[in-house]
């Protein structure tokens, strides 16, 4: 028995819809008016709608890791102007937008003054990460210490330290300017442990390496942080000018 376009029609959409595929039902109709256009085969046809709706599910993936990623800013290495800052490898920042750190479980520790662009890079091969569709979360060093103290008060400290320690790319931010206490110490250490030799860190701080004891307020524990932060990675020693303070001298002269 044949059936009536219009039943066929339905049943298409409705399909689509049990099957979770919105594109396909919306460009049906109109990749097979081009595919007769084109004299496209059966297997063209079918690869062009499919092709649609990953196209989009890919970027609803990646819209959804990089808001879970929780970055503070959106903002492209294009952006960035490498010859304000010319102490900082370019080159080298580019490759680290490869993402191929993350392979090698390789950290990266930006160290230096305010406002020299830490935080933006980070964000850059955040955002390369999410898009690659792997997993990211960003936090300053306050935002990560009160979750570990949370998670430790309501006994689930070990299911967090274990969740986080299955993202690809952690991104520690402002390490260094509020001092961390002796009890979020050890949680710290636990959950650096867990990631050494596994999965990326990104730090950024603004504290050279040996000052890290007045971080933790402890010698020995920020002693054996740094030592697994710093094993495996590229410290990047970044010595300049405050960008802040130029885009506010620049507003002071017009
Ligand atoms: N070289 C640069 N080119 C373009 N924008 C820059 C550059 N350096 C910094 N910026 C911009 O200046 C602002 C401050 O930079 P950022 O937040 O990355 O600094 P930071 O080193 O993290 O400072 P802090 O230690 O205070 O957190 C951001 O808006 C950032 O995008
Ligand atoms: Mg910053």
């Amino acid at each position: 028995m044949k059936l009536k376009p219009d039943n066929i029609s339905k049943s298409i959409k409705k399909y689509c819809k049990l099957l979770s595929l919105p594109v396909v039902a919306d460009c049906y109709e109109a990749e097979a008016e081009n595919a007769v256009k084109t004299k496209s085969s059966y297997q063209e046809y079918l690869y062009k709608v499919l092709q649609n709706q990953i196209i989009v599910r890919m970027d609803n993936s990646i819209n959804a890791k990089i808001k879970k990623a929780k970055f503070p800013f959106i903002k492209t290495i294009e952006e960035f102007d490498f010859s304000f800052q010319p102490i900082i490898d370019e080159k080298l920042i580019r490759e680290l937008a490869n993402i191929n750190f993350l392979d090698h479980a390789k950290n990266i520790i930006f160290v230096r003054p305010p406002g020299v662009g830490k935080t933006h890079l980070a964000v850059v091969i955040g955002i390369k990460v999410a898009k690659a569709r792997r997993r990211v979360l960003f936090f300053t060093a306050e935002e990560l210490i009160n979750q570990l103290i949370s998670a430790e008060l309501s006994k689930k400290l070990q299911t967090y330290i274990d969740s986080l320690s299955r993202t690809d790319l952690l991104i520690i931010d402002e390490l260094g300017y509020l001092e961390i206490g002796k009890q979020a110490d050890s949680l710290f250490f636990k959950l650096i442990s867990k990631r050494y030799e596994r999965t990326s860190t990104i730090v950024a701080t603004n504290k050279p390496f040996n000052e890290w004891g007045d971080i933790f307020g402890d010698e020995v524990i920020a002693a054996a942080i740094l030592d697994r932060l710093l094993h495996h990675s590229y410290p990047l020693l970044i010595q300049g000018k405050c960008y802040r303070m130029k885009e506010l001298l620049n507003k002071k002269q017009k």
